[in-house]
């Protein structure tokens, strides 16, 4: 397996052996414009990631889908967006002020520090070989003040996961919404965590997004929702095109489980850099709730109303990491080939999921009528599908080239065909390469039904 290590600047990550397929893929998000190191003329900071145009569109694409899945299609999750900053009660309550902690070790020779349960040995700095100093706790909540006094009155941490500020909302949507168990409250949004040591790209960052649900439930179904969210998480990893052989589940023991869960899944995937995990399936059980409520003073039983039965709701909460599914969408669809005697790489997206759904060129740029053409052919097109491009640089071999990178997946060219016989367009399949002439009165049709 190869480990990558954090140094905290613009060489971001070293490489311990070959490692192609990620190198490859990290060039091609910076080449083509859909993730940049954080803050880069200044050198980087290390664990931030600034998504460019096509990287916010695909990670848009993969948020609009999870909505829709899991909160617009059904009638029992109440969307949320809740601030980052909480009230510090809420960190202590949960015991993250306490406990959201990791191990770490400083090397005492060239001082660098390492997450010692990610280390091959633990005595040994990864770096040069100089003997690591002690373990000891450090936690990665990032600590702030609200207001202008610095005080311990005014001391708030980003958030390190969305789910809190769905738990402590759930009273809202009891008395807004009068919802019956079970259901379930879902949000998106940013987490921080100061992690020791961001590694892979996006997969281990400091700031990042998450996609989270708090489904509550009568403790006695709990076992049918955590199997109902466990097919409903793979159906979605499914439907964004993430390679689904790639996808294990790893139950979590007894010994390893957070203590105050009954039962953890976490979803891994074959990352370049080798099997990691992807996200997690958790029965929390009433703890989040019983915290809150002991901690705030604020009753967050459920009253049923038929039975007149008051209940601690207990919890199953998939997690979703948004930028971890990012990386294995573009890790699934990175693919190199040949077409026509030479090597390409293209990006196999799904097309719900593809930034770019549909380009359209005019055969020659020097050509008035063919440039006219083709933008009134683009203009119909963006209309009905959006995410159309115009391209007219180079020749038509380096647009198909730059489409195919960016996970296009269909090419439309205007040409002398098009403007003399009325003969329509020729359409270009991304994957096969294989052109079809298509009349213009049947090219949303056509379309339509190859992207939907
Ligand atoms: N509320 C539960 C929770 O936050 P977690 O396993 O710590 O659980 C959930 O995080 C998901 O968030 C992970 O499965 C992963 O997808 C993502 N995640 C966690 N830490 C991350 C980091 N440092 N960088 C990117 N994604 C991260």
């Amino acid at each position: 397996m190869t480990e990558w290590y954090n140094n905290g600047n613009l060489g971001y990550m070293k490489e311990k052996e070959e490692n192609n397929k990620m190198e490859k893929i990290i060039s091609l998000c910076k080449r083509r414009g859909f993730i940049f190191q954080g803050s880069e003329i200044y050198g980087g900071l290390a664990g931030t990631w600034d998504y460019g145009p096509y990287g916010v569109t695909l990670k848009g694409n993969a948020k609009d889908s999870w909505w829709q899945r899991f909160v617009t299609n059904r009638e029992d999750m109440y969307g949320m967006d809740a601030a980052i900053l909480m009230n510090q009660n809420v960190w202590k309550a949960t015991g993250h002020v306490g406990g959201f902690s990791d191990p770490l070790a400083e090397c005492k020779k060239c001082k660098k520090r390492f997450r010692t349960d990610q280390l091959p040995d633990k005595k040994k700095c990864p770096e040069c070989n100089g003997e690591m100093g002690e373990e000891r706790q450090f936690n990665m909540l990032f600590k702030t003040h609200v207001g202008a006094l610095e005080d311990e009155n005014s001391v708030s941490y980003l958030r390190p996961e969305t789910a809190q500020g769905m738990f402590v909302n759930y009273k809202n949507i009891i008395d807004s919404f009068h919802p019956k168990l079970p259901f379930g409250m879902a949000q998106i949004g940013k987490a921080f965590r100061n992690e020791i040591a961001p590694r892979d790209f996006t997969f281990r960052a400091r700031e990042f997004e998450q996609m989270e649900i708090e489904y509550l439930v009568d403790p006695k179904d709990w076992k049918e929702n955590f199997e109902h969210f466990r097919k409903e998480m793979l159906a979605w990893i499914k439907e964004i095109g993430i390679k689904t052989d790639g996808v294990y589940e790893h139950e979590i023991s007894d010994e390893d489980r957070a203590f105050y869960s009954k039962r953890t899944i976490d979803f891994e995937f074959d990352f370049p850099f080798g099997r990691s995990e992807l996200y997690g399936l958790a029965y929390r059980t009433d703890y989040d709730l019983s915290r809150h409520s002991a901690s705030s003073g604020v009753d967050l039983v459920y009253l049923n109303e038929e039975t007149k039965e008051k209940i601690t709701p207990h919890c199953i909460e998939p997690s979703f990491g948004l930028d971890r599914t990012v990386l294995a969408i573009l890790s699934s669809a990175y693919t190199e080939d040949e077409l026509g005697g030479e090597k390409r790489v293209y990006l196999k997206f799904v097309p719900k999921i593809a930034p770019v759904k549909v380009a359209v060129f005019p055969l020659l740029k020097n050509k008035p009528q063919l440039v006219e053409k083709a933008r009134e052919v683009y203009k119909t097109l963006k209309k009905e599908f959006g995410a159309v491009e115009f391209d007219d640089n180079g020749n038509i071999g380096k647009r198909y080239r730059r489409q195919d990178e960016i996970g296009t997946p269909f090419c439309i060219t205007v040409d002398f065909d098009t403007l003399e016989k009325n003969e329509g367009v020729t359409v270009r399949d991304r994957d096969s390469g294989k052109q079809e002439r298509v009349s213009e009165k049947d090219l949303i049709f056509y379309l339509k039904e190859k992207l939907v």
